[in-house]
């Protein structure tokens, strides 16, 4: 049943758990970046489209948790699987206060619903079946996992958000999510390697996971943006190359460098970022020592 652990994670010293953190929106912003908004409704997928499909994660990585024998993995996968339920809670908690501020987000989530629930479910599958379905859905989360990682690094190397003056308890929430996918990088590809470990799985589902990811994010955008009521008379298109531009949301060229090195038969996610951003952001973060404390 399994290939062998990867050497390389066997490196990593930090300790995977989730931290029980809370935010307070009140006073917060619904157009919490200044000026710029749909580079807000990008980052409102996170509120609207992650928690879901960060649950529908979790799930699939404790169901795969009795075919890790490997202690150390174990454990990861138990605290990656805490630290993606604390994600998604944080984030249903800002979708509410969006609710509570009359932004209509029902066809958002039943859409994301339909897409983890009918399309990626379980669809009650046992034996061959059951474990084929099982490593295809491993695939595709830990190579959704190597985007959150990296747009997690960049969430915290972005200096203009602090210039821009985007609301601090949102950019808390952001670069603390960031910072804990930065943390826990290796343990979704750890794990699918050590149940699976196929190259030609691990491209396939890639391929399947960015192109769907990619849609998923840009045409709830597209719809977020053109029902905000804040929004200039730009095109969509060309409101994400302002935002951009102005460094509010990743550029599609950084997004389609993060591709090829995930493909490389030798990859690994440890050879990617600085893991020493997360750990410095989780000690300053306010939510993060407020959990602590
Ligand atoms: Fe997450
Ligand atoms: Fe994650």
């Amino acid at each position: 049943m399994t290939t062998g652990v990867p050497a390389t994670y066997r490196d990593e010293a930090l300790a995977i758990t989730a931290r029980n953190v809370r935010f307070d929106w009140a006073g917060v912003p619904v157009q919490y970046i200044p000026g710029d908004a749909y580079a807000t409704q990008f980052w409102n997928v996170m509120h609207l489209v992650l928690p879901e499909g960060e649950r529908a994660m979790a799930d699939v990585f404790a169901r795969a948790l009795p075919l890790v024998d490997d202690p150390r993995l174990h454990e990861e996968v138990v605290g990656f699987v805490g630290q993606e339920a604390t994600h998604a809670g944080a984030h249903e908690s800002f979708r509410r206060y969006l609710q509570a501020h009359d932004v209509d987000v029902a066809a958002h989530v039943s859409r994301i619903e339909y897409i983890v629930g009918q399309v990626f479910g379980d669809h009650g599958l046992t034996g061959r079946a059951g474990r084929f379905w099982l490593r295809e859905r491993l695939g595709l989360y830990a190579a959704a996992e190597h985007f959150t990682a990296v747009v997690g690094e960049w969430l915290l190397d972005n200096e203009p958000f602090d210039r821009r003056g985007v609301d601090p308890t949102m950019l808390d929430l952001l670069r603390w999510h960031g910072a804990e996918e930065l943390e826990h990088r290796n343990v979704a590809y750890d794990a699918f390697q050590y149940v699976d470990g196929s190259y030609a799985r691990r491209v396939r589902t890639a391929f399947v996971a960015f192109a769907g990811l990619a849609t998923l994010w840009f045409s709830t955008t597209a719809r977020l943006y053109r029902d905000d009521p804040g929004r200039t008379r730009r095109w969509w298109p060309l409101a994400y190359l302002g935002s951009a531009r102005t460094s509010m949301i990743p550029s599609l060229t950084f997004l389609a460098k993060q591709i090829p090195p995930y493909l490389h038969p030798r990859f690994h996610p440890s050879s990617m970022g600085d893991i020493g951003k997360a750990v410095r952001y989780l000690a300053q973060s306010p939510a993060a020592r407020a959990a602590q404390s």
